[in-house]
Order: C-alpha cells, then sequence, then structure tokens
C-alpha cells in the first residue's frame, strides 16, 4: 500500500502520493500540488525540498553516514583511489582491472591542454583568483572539444569524463604558475593522475618536484573524499545548468563558480583565514566561539555546521586522522592544527553547538593539510574543485539521461507592487 500525505487547505483536503528511497526517506510528491489546489510551496534554501531522485550519494545526516554508490566513505578511504572513486561515481560500479587501466590511460592520454589555451591565462592578472581562472577555462576548454557535446555513446563519455578530469588538473596547476610568474610545467606522461598534478603544480624546469608517496596518497584522500555529496549547492548548480541542456563543460564551470562561495567550497581558505587570526593574536579561541554564537556578529566558526549533517561529518573525522598521519610522517608542525583541535575541543562541549548539532565539516582539516603540502591557500578550493568534478559529471549524467527529466524553473511568492502605472519622468519626485 503506498503510502499518502493530506493536506487540508482553506477547508479542503487533498491527497499527495510519498515516495520512499531505497534507504527508507520518505518524500511527499507535491508535482501535482499547483494543479490541484493553485498552491505552491515555500522553502528557501530548501532545506525539506528534494530536487531530484538520484542514486549516486546517499548521506545519513544524522548518523554521520556517506556513501557513493553503496560504498561507505570509510571502505573507499581504506582502500580505494580517487580515479577508481571517479568511476564508480560516474558509472555506478567499481571498474573492472581493465576498465580501470583504459580509465587510466584516457586520463594520461589527456592531460595535454591544446597550446592556443595557454594564451588565455595571459588575459587574466596576475593575482586573478584561481577559481576565476578555472571557471573561465573549463568553459574555454569546451571549444576546443566540440566532439563531446553529444554524449550519448559510452565511449563518449568516457572520453569526455577523462578529458575534462585530465585537464582540469592541468588548469589548475597552470593557474597556480601563472600567479606565480614561472614558466607552465608539462604533464609528466609516466605519472599517475596525483604525482602529475604536484608535479605541475612544484616542479620548475631547472628542478623536478618528487612527491613522497605519503603526500600523494593524503592529496588522493583528499579528492577522494570530496568526489561527491549528493545535491549540495554546486551540485544543484550543476544539475539545474545541466537541465537547461547546457553541454558538460558549461554545466561544470557553473559548478565551480558556486563552489567557490565562502559558505561552501571557500569555507577551506576562511578556515584557515580564521586560524591565522587567532594564532596572529587578533583573536583567541574562546573568544572566536563567543563570537560565532553572537547573533549581532555576522562572524561564524568556518568549518563548523553542516545543512545536512548533524553529526560528526564523517569525512572530516577522516580528514582529521590523515591530518595527524601526514604530520608525523613528514615530521611537520603547524600551531594552527593545535588550535583548530582546541576549537574543536571547545565547540563541542558548548551548549550553543551542542543544541544546533554544530561539528566539524570537511573543510575543518583539509586546509591544514594542504598547507602541510605548500598548497596555497587561494588554490583550496581548486583542490575541492578537482576533487568535486567526478560527482559534477555524475550528477550532468543523470539529468541528461532522465528521458523525463524537465528544465529546472522554481517558483515564487511575490510581495512586490501591486498593479501601478508608468509615470512620465516629468512627473517624477526622488524617492
Ligand atoms: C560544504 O551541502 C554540502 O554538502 C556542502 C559540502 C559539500 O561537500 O558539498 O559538505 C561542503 O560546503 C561544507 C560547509 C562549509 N561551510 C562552512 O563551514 C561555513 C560555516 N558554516 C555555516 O555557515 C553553516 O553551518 C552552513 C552554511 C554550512 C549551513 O548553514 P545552514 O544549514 O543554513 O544552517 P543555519 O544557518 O540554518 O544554522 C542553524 C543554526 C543557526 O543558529 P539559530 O538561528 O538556530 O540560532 O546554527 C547556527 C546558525 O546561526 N550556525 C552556526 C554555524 N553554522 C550554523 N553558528 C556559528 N558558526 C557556524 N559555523
Amino acid at each position: 500500500m503506498t503510502k499518502e500525505a493530506r493536506l487540508i487547505i482553506d477547508g479542503k483536503e487533498y491527497t499527495f502520493p510519498v515516495i520512499t528511497g531505497s534507504e527508507n526517506e520518505d518524500g511527499i510528491d507535491i508535482t501535482q500540488l499547483r494543479n490541484q489546489s493553485g498552491c505552491i510551496t515555500l522553502d528557501p534554501g530548501f532545506a525539506n525540498t528534494g530536487s531530484c531522485i538520484s542514486s549516486i550519494a546517499f548521506i545519513d545526516g544524522e548518523k554521520g553516514v556517506l556513501r557513493y554508490r553503496g560504498i561507505p566513505i570509510e571502505d573507499l578511504a581504506q582502500n580505494s583511489t580517487f580515479i577508481e572513486v571517479a568511476y564508480l561515481l560516474i558509472w555506478g560500479e567499481l571498474p573492472s582491472s581493465k576498465q580501470l587501466a583504459r580509465f587510466s590511460e584516457l586520463l594520461t592520454d589527456n592531460a595535454m591542454l591544446h597550446e592556443n589555451l595557454k594564451n588565455h591565462f595571459e588575459g587574466f592578472p596576475w593575482n586573478a583568483h584561481p577559481m576565476a581562472m578555472l571557471s573561465a577555462m573549463i568553459n574555454a576548454l569546451g571549444c576546443y572539444h566540440k566532439e563531446l557535446s553529444d554524449l550519448d555513446a559510452h565511449e563518449a563519455m568516457e572520453a569526455a569524463a577523462a578529458r575534462i578530469i585530465s585537464k582540469v588538473r592541468t588548469i589548475a596547476a597552470f593557474s597556480y604558475k601563472m600567479t606565480l610568474g614561472e614558466p607552465f610545467i608539462y604533464p609528466a606522461p609516466e605519472l599517475r593522475y596525483v604525482s602529475n598534478f604536484l608535479h605541475m603544480m612544484f616542479s620548475v624546469p631547472h628542478k623536478k618536484y618528487e612527491a613522497m608517496p605519503e603526500v600523494v596518497r593524503a592529496i588522493d584522500l583528499m579528492l577522494m573524499l570530496h568526489a561527491d555529496h549528493e545535491q549540495n549547492c554546486s551540485t544543484s548548480t550543476v544539475r539545474i545548468v545541466a537541465s537547461a541542456g547546457a553541454n558538460l563543460f558549461s554545466s561544470i564551470s557553473a559548478g565551480v563558480c558556486a563552489l567557490w562561495g565562502r559558505q561552501h567550497g571557500g569555507a577551506n581558505m576562511a578556515v584557515i583565514k580564521m586560524l591565522e587570526d587567532i594564532y596572529d593574536g587578533g583573536m583567541d579561541a574562546k573568544q572566536c566561539v563567543e563570537m560565532a554564537k553572537d547573533k549581532n556578529n555576522p562572524f561564524r566558526l568556518m568549518g563548523f555546521g553542516h545543512r545536512v549533517y548533524k553529526n560528526y561529518d564523517p569525512r572530516a573525522r577522516i580528514l582529521k586522522m590523515a591530518c595527524d598521519k601526514l604530520f608525523t610522517k613528514l615530521k611537520h608542525s603547524d600551531p594552527l592544527l593545535d588550535i583548530a583541535l582546541e576549537l574543536e575541543e571547545m565547540a563541542l562541549q558548548d551548549d550553543y553547538f551542542q543544541e544546533r548539532n554544530l561539528y566539524p565539516n570537511v573543510d575543518f582539516y583539509s586546509g591544514l593539510i594542504m598547507r602541510a603540502i605548500g598548497i596555497p591557500t587561494n588554490m583550496f578550493t581548486v583542490i575541492f574543485a578537482i576533487g568535486r568534478l567526478p560527482g559534477w559529471i555524475a550528477h550532468w549524467r543523470e539529468v541528461v539521461e532522465d528521458k523525463k527529466g524537465r528544465i529546472a524553473r522554481p517558483r515564487q511568492i511575490y510581495t512586490g507592487y501591486n498593479e501601478r502605472h508608468y509615470i512620465p519622468i516629468d512627473k517624477r519626485e526622488d524617492k
């Protein structure tokens, strides 16, 4: 027997079917609400609104659970790699060794950028934010691969995914080199995905950067943990743009812009800025926590809280352990880590944070790992974008392949002027 929801508006009763997901979460299907009642729903921020049915990632926010295509993030963190997880997210299954070898080969073969694309970097000021360059260059990349606009065939989708996942790394590294005024370092075909990225970031013509295995593992883990997160702001943006029929490159470019926001992917930069402010003496941890609780103060404890997780973000737990392991291996210490640990302990014992279920999220520790490796703060969100790319591609594909899909076009409740007439300019007064 299907579950139903009943709504009474102005004394009239309406009935709507309830859809139950594979993890037993219920959603009221209101696709006929306006036709039947003339009403719409209102849910700013969409905290209570499902925009789609999806089978890519599952989050149980109350329990702090995250699974990619059914596999717990802890299992993947322990046993998998970013490229294997990318394949899992996009095509729904872990690749066979043959499929993984082919996908890896496609990534290696597609690491280069068209030489003309290099000229675009010169159009940016030297201090342009790498996220601005990333979004622009991904759209420009699409102009060089028109053949990838029609992606019905598996081979075309595989080629497009490999191209964008491989080239985004090169674009990111070139953006970084551009801000340094250093020559671009080309991808090295003998290196794997992360090692090649670090090579393009940190090698110079006279000295090749050799990444330590522990550093490669830490970045690979970071990318994997960021690979998808169901209907977050940037992924929803990709889905909305895809629903309009936009191609993969322009949909991803829009996702990069959304991710840049400090409330979203930009938080990893804001966490380090907050920790540095405390370290430089501008604030102390207790003061920081008190400021975050003060409703008259716009300050928030960056890297804390989450729309969905009302428990510890499982990714933050994994990153906190990875941070500790990397620091030990590199014999590295960072006073900002000590401050972060103090902040976490203080906040988790504070009623305000406990009552609101505010815990560290994925951004709280990720910046400390990147800092230890020498990645500059303004590249943190770029690393997040590289990680999130497979998820964005998977969601783009899910929208495009939904033959019953419709363009995303929300409604609104209008609170502006009622009808009024045009006033000739000579009859107008300053308002
Ligand atoms: C990411 O959606 C995703 O999945 C995102 C992400 C992904 O992988 O894609 O997980 C990545 O974006 C992680 C979040 C990174 N952002 C930050 O760390 C910025 C700091 N956090 C907050 O701004 C906030 O927690 C959000 C934006 C993450 C969530 O905002 P919500 O869900 O709109 O929460 P809210 O504003 O409704 O907060 C509920 C209450 C409010 O207090 P009251 O009005 O109930 O008294 O909690 C308070 C908020 O003021 N609150 C905080 C807080 N976060 C929420 N108070 C102090 N510090 C914070 N960080």
